[in-house]
């Protein structure tokens, strides 16, 4: 059954920024009209401006009116915000502002008749993560008599050695047990079905390995450019952006073994020991490209380097793809292709799995009995679902095969797939880590791309609007693979 969040406030660092804006307060506002919150809840948004409650929840409502997904009358969402939404300035973020925050939830807690439960949800620029850490943990809002959270925002760190950092900070002041970092991939419903589909479903599971696979692809197109996040995205780049984390959760969600519970640490165990059994990444097994200018669904669109916010001689990467292979009993032989890029052909998350052809082909003899390999594809997002392909005698005379699909669509089914964020919420609120990334399986991942940072992987380009260049057809051509055609 699921449980239910205890009576506690929320408190946001970074309670005016696009994020809460976009996805928090909607996703907190539809768990209030779902009654998975009670009435004994507060939300304390904290930034630097200096504004009124009054000023905060007009903000918000016009927030919610843009973005809440369930239409509430604007009556309903603004009781909600004038009983719930509170706002505190964080001022110069030195000691006595932390203690005036914390004075503040105090004050909160008195009024609703809120236990000591917290959660501090960090949605601020990864500069400040840092002082908002310290600046909390020296106030001793790190501990209460009831129970305390802290949510981080990814990137978790640049490079190994930063990420590190922030976790020997983090550690510092607080428990990994308390400490819940936000990959909002996984918070999609189709991304936890990978688990579902696994280990509830053993006729997949039973081939699910290098005797009956062949290869994996996983990819990750996006058809929009940088937009307004040239500023950070120009001195981070796809692999930073996109690969260490949410690629490498799909991975490890594919190629994990079996947990020996459906429990936050034996998945997560799992998890690590996939992107521990990774074999040092060659150089001929990456790609690194950058968009030029082309053309994305009928629509002219400028190369990167033309993009507002751009350095003219940027080397970022937009596009990266990548051969991983996975050095375990289960894996050995497999290669794992990965891709990801901006102004892509389609907005597409899927997951393709190659099975091996028959080892002898029975029907040879004929010209057009050209076997094609069974081929499974998941599809995260959008039009969620599966399809398996497989081989059918077309009717008639002789043998001549056809590949036919079997298919599941989500939307023939259910009719709306929750916002991840609201699951995620939902899952800190009743310290539910399952979904969350551990300590260890952040710097695994970077311990991985960490050879890729140096600068020594050359940037080509693509036009815009394609699957990226033609060197990435060539990463799999080494192996006689080919992309599937999305
Ligand atoms: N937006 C998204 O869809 C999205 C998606 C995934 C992850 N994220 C992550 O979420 C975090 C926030 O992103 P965002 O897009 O919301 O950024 P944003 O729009 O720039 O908002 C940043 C927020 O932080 C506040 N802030 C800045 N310095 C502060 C300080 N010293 N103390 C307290 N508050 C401070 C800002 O308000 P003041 O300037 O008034 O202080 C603002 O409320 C980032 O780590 C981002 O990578 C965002």
């Amino acid at each position: 059954m699921l449980k239910s969040p205890d009576p506690h406030v929320f408190i946001v660092f970074g309670g005016t920024g696009d994020l809460m804006r976009r996805k928090l307060l909607p996703a907190l506002h539809s768990l209030a009209r779902q009654g998975e919150i009670g009435k004994r809840f507060k939300v304390l948004a904290v930034a630097r401006d200096e504004m009124t409650d009054s000023a905060y929840r007009d903000w918000a409502l016009k927030a919610l009116e843009e973005f809440a997904c369930e239409v509430a009358g604007s009556d309903e969402n603004s009781t909600w915000c004038n009983s719930c939404l509170h706002y505190q300035t964080i001022g110069k973020a030195d000691q006595a502002a932390f203690e005036a925050v914390r004075d503040r939830i105090v004050a909160l807690e008195k009024e609703a008749d809120i236990p000591e439960n917290r959660i501090f949800y960090l949605a601020l620029p990864p500069s400040v993560f840092p002082g908002t850490i310290s600046g909390l943990g020296e106030v001793g809002l790190n501990l209460s008599e009831g129970w305390t959270r802290l949510v981080v925002e990814k990137p978790f760190g640049r490079d190994l050695h930063s990420a590190h950092e922030l976790n020997s900070l983090l550690h510092t002041y607080y428990d990994e047990k308390q400490v819940y970092r936000i990959d909002h991939y996984l918070g999609k419903e189709t991304v936890q079905n990978l688990l579902v589909f696994r280990f509830a479903n053993p006729i997949f599971e039973n081939l699910w390995n290098r005797v009956h696979i062949s290869s994996v692809q996983i990819s990750v197109g996006e058809t929009v450019g940088v937009g307004s996040r040239a500023g950070y995205y120009d001195r981070a780049g796809a692999l930073r952006d996109m690969v260490q984390n949410h690629l490498s959760q799909l991975l490890t969600l594919i190629a994990m073994e079996a947990p020996s519970a459906f429990s936050a640490d034996a998945i997560r165990d799992e998890k690590v020991k996939v992107l521990q059994s990774v074999a040092p990444i060659k150089s001929n097994g990456v790609v690194f490209a950058q968009y030029a200018d082309g053309n994305v669904g009928g629509e002219a669109v400028p190369g990167y380097l033309q993009e507002d916010g751009v350095a003219p001689n940027s080397s970022t990467e937009t596009f990266v793809a990548l051969r991983l292979e996975i050095a375990n009993w289960r894996w050995q032989g497999v290669p794992f292709y990965l891709r990801t890029g901006k102004r892509l052909k389609k907005r597409l998350t899927q997951v393709v799995i190659n099975f091996k052809k028959p080892p002898v082909s029975l029907f040879e003899p004929f010209d057009d009995c050209n076997i094609n390999a069974n081929r499974l594809a998941l599809t995260l997002q959008p039009d969620e679902g599966f399809d398996l392909g497989f081989e059918v005698k077309r009717p008639g005379q002789g043998m001549s095969l056809k590949t036919e699909s079997l298919k599941f669509q989500y939307a023939d089914e259910f009719s709306q797939l929750p916002d991840g964020y609201e699951t995620l919420l939902h899952d800190v609120m009743t310290s539910d880590q399952t979904l969350f990334v551990r300590a260890d399986e952040v710097e695994s991942s970077w311990r991985l791309y960490e050879p890729l940072l140096s600068g020594s992987v050359g940037v080509t380009n693509y036009e815009a609007g394609t699957w990226g260049p033609q060197e990435a057809d060539r990463l799999l051509a080494q192996n006689g693979d080919w992309w599937a055609k999305l």
